[in-house]
């Protein structure tokens, strides 16, 4: 079996082997698209992105009649991206004021667009404010006494949902679980402050309160979690219709939902994360007498992971002797800190020569310093030689949007391919982007 057939599931759709012998995606020859953009290269296949888009809509609208598809903006955000998903009808959460730029800058339908995070600044929230954001997502006191104060002196009634804490262990990396009791994030039920938080909502002219919202973490393989926060949602719900009048026009649960990494990792597919949510929800509004709610789900990772492909040139190797070869690329954690973050783990192939059938054990490390800079530990590839091109599939998701300048690092630049086209849609940086912001002689 040639590489683009073991790794079909981590590749983009439209991923095959050219008549040069070469990966294409987008039926653009990777290796072309390396010599010609440069490496480190992300490459994003549309056709891979539209699809995870309508794939979201379709599965949950089957199921619910109203349901708001949110892609979440911190798996990655470019101008592109966010045009894609205004022409395939997402809405799109933010967590800063900078994610908002970027969906402001192509004119994204501000009523779909989220306002999260768990330190909104003041002056962050006047620019959701002015941009007309359609739902903030308050998540402790501080913001909800500042949010209320905002929005009566821009003259608005802000709609807003509550982040809350359910106390469900969505068993992922302990960095990447946010439902859990002990979280920065989100107003806990067990604890009585979800209720306060209603409470005082309630009370404030500015504000008008649709609904709750929970982010359990990511990414979830299993579906019970989802199952397990949605049933003490709709209890809490329930309680606060009986107490304080409240009625749940909206129930947004989060993201989370796996994408695959490895090909002998498969996630859910999006049907049975919509089955088991649509499910719950029914199943709980009846047990409470509830009003069926909108639904919003928030997909990052799902939507950009598998669509995204980094390419990287191979430099220098090292052998340690009974130990193990060390190859390294011309990037690592500046642009993709995952493994180092997460221990997260990829697959690679040879874009050059998919179909060489030899395998040997290699350590593909970047070139950063830090011995912790690997992006794949004990990989099986072909033996590497130097200029060999490196692809890593399903990286699409948290690396571009992570990317630093450690080490002075340019980050890379990014193209969407698709029918034999490659748009150019962030250029790589250059030393002079480095200096930029460096004032010397000081002011
Ligand atoms: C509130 C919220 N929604 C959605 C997401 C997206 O998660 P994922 O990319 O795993 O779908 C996150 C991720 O941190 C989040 O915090």
């Amino acid at each position: 079996m040639d590489a683009v057939e073991e790794l079909r599931d981590v590749l983009p759709l439209t991923a095959a082997v050219n008549g040069a012998g070469h990966l294409a995606i987008g039926g653009c020859d990777a290796v072309a698209l390396a010599q010609r953009f440069g490496t480190p290269l992300y490459v994003f296949d549309e056709e891979t992105l539209r699809h995870m888009c309508r794939a979201f809509r379709q599965e949950f609208s089957a199921r619910h009649p109203d349901v708001q598809v949110v892609y979440a903006c911190k798996a990655y955000i470019g101008r592109a991206l966010a045009a894609l998903l205004m022409e395939e009808g997402l809405g799109a959460d933010v967590v800063s004021g900078g994610e908002l730029a970027f969906l402001a800058s192509v004119g994204f339908p501000p009523e779909g667009i989220y306002f999260h995070g768990n330190n909104k600044s003041e002056s962050e929230l006047r620019e959701a404010l002015a941009y007309g954001v359609g739902q903030v997502v308050a998540d402790n006191f501080h913001e909800l006494g500042l949010l209320s104060r905002l929005a009566a002196e821009a003259g608005r009634r802000q709609r807003l949902l509550l982040r809350l804490s359910p106390g469900v262990d969505p068993h992922t990396h302990a960095k990447t679980a946010t439902g859990v009791l002990d979280s920065k994030f989100g107003f806990p039920i067990a604890t009585g402050q979800a209720e306060e938080a209603v409470r005082r909502a309630l009370a404030s002219p500015s504000l008008e309160l649709v609904g709750f919202h929970f982010h359990l973490g990511s990414p979830i393989f299993e579906l019970d979690p989802y199952r397990q926060a949605i049933a003490m949602v709709l209890a809490f719900a329930a309680e606060m219709r009986e107490r304080h009048g409240l009625e749940l026009r909206e129930l947004s649960v989060g993201g989370g939902f796996a994408a695959q990494y490895l090909p002998q990792e498969p996630p859910p597919p999006v049907a049975e994360y919509a089955e088991a949510i649509v499910l719950s929800l029914r199943e709980g509004c009846r047990r409470h007498g509830l009003p069926l709610p909108r639904l919003s789900v928030e997909p990052g990772r799902a939507i950009v992971a598998r669509a995204g492909v980094a390419l990287y040139t191979v430099g220098a190797w090292k052998d340690v002797p009974g130990v193990r070869r060390y190859v390294s690329v011309d990037g690592g954690m500046a642009d993709n800190i995952r493994p180092a973050l997460y221990g997260a783990r990829y697959s690679a192939l040879v874009a050059n020569r998919p179909l060489d059938g030899r395998r040997e054990r290699v350590t593909v490390a970047g070139k950063f310093c830090e011995s912790g800079d690997v992006l794949l530990w004990d990989a099986e590839l072909p033996p590497l030689e130097p200029g060999d091109v490196l692809a890593v599939p399903a990286a699409g998701a948290y690396a571009p949007a992570m990317a630093s300048n450690y080490n002075a690092a340019l980050r890379p630049a990014i193209v969407f391919v698709r029918d034999g086209q490659a748009r150019l849609v962030r250029r790589r940086e250059r030393y002079d982007d480095l200096l930029r912001c460096e004032l010397w002689p000081p002011e």
